[in-house]
């Protein structure tokens, strides 16, 4: 590997602690040190600035962490991006657009992630007409996506990679240039793309809607997730805050409702900002140590494929079936075991100082940049053991 991992690690003096391992890189990634010194600079620049913090730090750092979080995920830094605490108020915000009353018809998959999951099932209980695609059989999934965005479809909204077993959802690039011919708004959820997955947009990346966030192989922490936004979107948000269109606050005060341009239109209102000075200060931590996206793929490939090989070794699979793809393009940043003790299992790797964690019978391992080999092997061991067990 390129980048020096002894030097990396010491970036990390409060996550990492002796003979515990990290196999959360999937869910809540270490926080370098700098992420500490962070939060109190948000203090710090509170204490100085006041209420010109805003200008005086605050909107500079969304500036700067919006271009490089954009060129991250693969788009032009110019482009627009909305900031929220949450992909649940991003996407919300997007879902707010449509025409609930109309019975739009909305297209997603049976594996989105509990935020899309419950919001869309609760906005079908409003006349949302929802098609839910069956995404049981992974290797077809996209075709049958496209198949079911018909003509009249006002959104499809799916995961670039599956929460549930890491699967790299083929296609992406195809699913939104046809939502984009047929009229329909792509939403694509990259959260477990971001840092770690680089995706192909494809014909038609401009019209792509892209959320993701700052909890989990951004090692931002909580508190800070996006939206990328198509250059000259319309949209017009229901859920709208004060933060979407500043300008409007200069002039006399009026019931139209108008939006400022590129990402503004999908922004809220007032936020904790020490989310931004984190991931202002981790993305250059990031960079200092040559993390850039290509580099956290390869070495998420070589940490899941070790991981993959030494349950192999330890006869893991006698106990456990392997739901992530073995084909390194089909797998994400982490390894899903299947077993009905999934849940039980996750305690009793923590008793052995082995974090993991379960998503209903799955158990998820996840690597990051920052562990040695002797840990992963560690906590696989633990997880062969307790499987065995
Ligand atoms: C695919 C995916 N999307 C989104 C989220 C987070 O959603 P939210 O930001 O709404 O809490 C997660 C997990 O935390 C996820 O796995």
């Amino acid at each position: 590997m390129a980048f020096d991992l002894t030097a990396l690690r010491a970036g990390y003096g409060a996550f990492l602690r002796d003979g515990r391992v990290l196999l959360t890189g999937h869910s809540h990634q270490a926080w370098p040190d700098v992420a500490r010194d962070a939060q109190i600079a948000t203090f710090d620049d509170a204490a100085r600035f006041v209420d010109d913090k805003w200008g005086a730090a605050v909107f500079p750092k969304i500036e700067s962490v919006s271009r490089r979080v954009l060129a991250r995920m693969g788009f032009a830094e110019t482009d627009g991006l909305a900031l929220g605490k949450s992909t649940h108020e991003l996407v919300f915000r997007l879902l707010s657009c449509l025409k609930w009353h109309e019975k739009p018809r909305v297209v997603t998959t049976t594996s989105e992630f509990h935020s899309l999951h419950r919001q869309l099932s609760r906005l079908a209980e409003e006349g949302v007409e929802v098609v839910w695609v069956d995404a049981t059989d992974r290797a077809t999934l996209a075709e049958r996506v496209i198949a079911a965005c018909t003509p009249g479809t006002a959104m499809v909204a799916l995961s670039a990679v599956l929460f549930e077993d890491s699967f790299v959802v083929r296609d992406l690039g195809e699913i939104v240039a046809h939502a984009a011919k047929i009229g329909a708004i792509p939403l694509i959820d990259a959260y477990h793309a971001f840092n770690v997955v680089p995706v192909s947009w494809g014909p038609a990346a401009s019209a792509a809607f892209v959320t993701a966030g700052g909890y989990k192989y951004a090692q931002f922490g909580e508190g800070i997730c996006w939206l990328r936004v198509p250059e000259g979107s319309t949209l017009r948000p229901a859920y709208t805050g004060w933060f979407a269109d500043f300008e409007a606050l200069e002039g006399p005060r009026t019931h139209h409702v108008g939006y400022g341009p590129g990402g503004a239109r999908f922004t809220g209102a007032t936020f904790d900002p020490s989310s931004v000075y984190r991931a202002d200060a981790v993305l250059a931590f990031q960079d200092a140590h040559g993390l850039d996206v290509a580099t956290l793929r390869a070495i998420s490939i070589r940490q899941t494929s070790r991981i993959i090989a030494r349950l192999d070794e330890r006869g893991a699979f006698e106990h456990a079936t392997l739901a992530s793809s073995r084909d390194p393009d089909r797998r994400g940043g982490f390894v899903t075991l299947k077993t009905p003790l999934a849940q039980d299992a996750v305690k009793r790797l923590r008793e052995r100082n082995v974090f993991t964690d379960a998503r209903g019978d799955g158990l998820r391992l996840g690597p990051a940049p920052y562990l040695t080999d002797a840990e992963i092997d560690a906590g696989v061991d633990a997880v062969a053991a307790v499987l065995a067990g």
